[in-house]
Formats: structure tokens, C-alpha cells, sequence
């Protein structure tokens, strides 16, 4: 089957031009950002879809009804893609916009904003093995090659989406100084998923109560999710994801990098961390013994 993978390149990172074009990229960067907007960053593979169903559900105190029955994508649209301009133009109240954008070339769309930003991050050893996995089967990104090729090209920043260590260190520092910028780890939410929900709803300004809370963590469960056609990118057509290449909810684990790498990749790969990580304050749940 052929891929689709046109690359986009922008401000230095290679975006997939199936679904980025110049245009929706600088409508991203020029956007106007609403006060009652919630915006999800993540760098892909990082906890995205789950924060949607999460913020989705936090925002009808429970209700599956929206998360049952209109795409992730659509009810919480990514800002830069193709599409965005037509779909926030026309949106009406409180929106969920989605972004994979680094804060940098968000930054002054982002400034003066009250706009609640929601930012998740996850180990990348994890994040590395589900990307490569995850290109194998969407047809707009370049076809991955080995783990060993795949896992240079991460280290390097030169994949889609870019660096994963300036991603990271560019909205952890916002979360620091803003208010208004959370930050949570997929680890986080895998380990407490209640408490992360609880943090959540209360920075919404949203807290949930019984009930709420209850359905609200029964639907966003993996279990649940991996059912739900709304989130599990099972309505994509063939030609743009290839379901027999595998799932988009693969595994939802923490800690299943140990399956894949190497020792040389270990080694290696903790040499770079530790040269991209120095001066970054903040000790991520990942870092811990
Ligand atoms: P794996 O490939 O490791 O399974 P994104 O939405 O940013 O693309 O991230 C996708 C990753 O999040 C996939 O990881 C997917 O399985 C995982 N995921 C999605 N929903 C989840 C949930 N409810 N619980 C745990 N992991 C989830």
C-alpha cells in the first residue's frame, strides 16, 4: 500500500504534509485563543487521545454520551491540521483544541491568554517504542526502518514533530512559571488514574463528584478506550492507517521500552538524555529508581 508521507518542513521540524500544510500551520501560530479554550499539548505518543476522553468527560461531569458518539479528533481538533481553520472557526462556546506543536512556536499565540493549557508527558524510552510502532501503520509518516534507525532519528530531533527534548523542556518550564499551564505525566495518570483525574477537573474548574468521577474513570480506562471507536482510529480509512501493521491503543503500559531496547541502545540513549536534560529543573516520575 502506498504511503502517504509528504513532509511539511516548518521552522526547522518536519511535519506530515497529509494532514499540515503551510497554511494550517500558520493559522496555528497566529490563532486566537479563547479564555474558556482548553488546550492539550503533547508530543505525539505521549498520552494525547487519553487527555481528549479525559478533558471530554471532566467537561460533561461524566456523560460518555459525546465521547461515544463524535471522533476524538473532531471534538477536540488538532489546531495545526489541515482542517482546523474551518472546524474551530465554526465551533461555538468552550473548546478542546489539540496540539503537537513546541511551545516555542506557540508562544505568542499563547501569550496573555487564559487559556487553560494541559500538557502531558511521557517517558520517551516509551514514547520512542510507540512512535515506531505507530509509523508503521500511519501511512503519513516515513516508513520507520529498524528500531536502531527509528531511535537515532528520535535522539536526533529530525523525526516528525521534532525533538522530543525541547518539546518537553519548552512547556514543563511554562508550567512552572503560568498558572494557567498544567503539567502531568502519562506515568501519572497510569499509576492514579483517580487523583490525576481529580487534578484535572479541579485546574478545569470543573471538580467532579461520585458519579461523576466513577464514569468518568470507567470510560477512560484503556480497556474501555481500546473499545470505543471514537478513540481507538478504527474509522480511519486503510489507506491512511494500515490496521493489519497493528493498533493505535497497542499496549497502554508504562516501562514496556524494556522489550525493546538493547543494551547499546540503553546506554546510549541515557548518554543523550543526560546531555539534553542538564539544567532542566524539574525530576520527571520516568527519572526515579
Ligand atoms: P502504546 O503505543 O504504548 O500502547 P497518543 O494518543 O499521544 O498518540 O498516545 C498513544 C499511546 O497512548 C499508545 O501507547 C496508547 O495505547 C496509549 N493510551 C491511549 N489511551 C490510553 C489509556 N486509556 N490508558 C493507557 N494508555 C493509553
Amino acid at each position: 500500500m502506498a504511503r502517504l508521507d509528504v513532509t511539511e518542513t516548518f521552522h526547522h521540524i518536519s511535519f506530515p504534509g497529509h494532514i499540515h500544510t503551510q497554511d494550517s500551520l500558520n493559522y496555528a501560530l497566529h490563532f486566537k485563543f479563547q479564555d474558556r479554550d482548553t488546550v492539550i499539548a503533547t508530543y505525539p505518543k505521549s498520552g494525547t487521545t487519553w487527555m481528549q476522553e479525559v478533558v471530554t468527560l471532566v467537561k460533561n461531569r461524566g456523560d460518555p454520551q459525546l465521547s461515544k458518539t463524535v471522533p476524538n479528533w473532531a471534538r477536540a481538533p488538532w489546531l495545526e491540521q489541515y482542517y482546523s481553520e474551518k472546524v474551530l472557526g465554526a465551533t461555538q462556546g468552550p473548546r478542546i483544541i489539540t496540539t503537537h506543536l513546541p511551545y516555542n512556536l506557540l508562544a505568542s499565540a499563547l501569550q496573555g491568554s487564559k487559556a487553560k493549557v494541559i500538557y502531558v508527558a511521557r517517558n520517551p524510552k516509551d514514547v520512542v517504542v510507540s512512535y515506531y510502532h505507530f509509523h508503521k501503520m500511519a501511512k503519513f509518516l516515513p516508513e520507520p526502518n529498524s528500531f536502531d534507525e527509528f531511535l537515532d532519528g528520535f535522539l536526533e530531533g529530525t523525526v516528525s514533530y521534532g525533538s522530543w527534548f525541547d518539546h518537553v523542556k519548552g512547556w514543563t518550564r511554562q508550567a512552572e512559571v503560568l498558572a494557567n499551564v498544567l503539567y502531568i505525566s502519562y506515568e501519572e495518570m497510569w499509576l492514579d488514574l483517580r487523583g490525576s483525574m481529580e487534578k484535572i477537573s479541579a485546574f478545569l474548574q470543573c471538580p467532579l463528584v461520585g458519579e461523576e468521577l466513577t464514569s468518568s474513570l470507567r470510560h477512560c480506562s484503556f480497556s474501555s478506550m481500546r473499545d470505543n471507536t471514537m478513540v481507538n482510529y478504527t474509522l480511519v480509512p486503510q489507506e491512511i492507517m494500515d490496521h493489519s501493521k497493528g493498533k493505535f491503543m497497542r499496549k497502554g503500559k508504562i516501562g514496556d521500552w524494556r522489550n525493546t531496547f538493547t543494551e547499546d541502545q540503553i546506554c546510549f540513549f541515557d548518554t543523550v538524555y543526560s546531555q539534553q536534560m542538564q539544567g532542566c529543573p524539574l525530576t520527571f516520575l520516568w527519572e526515579c529508581p
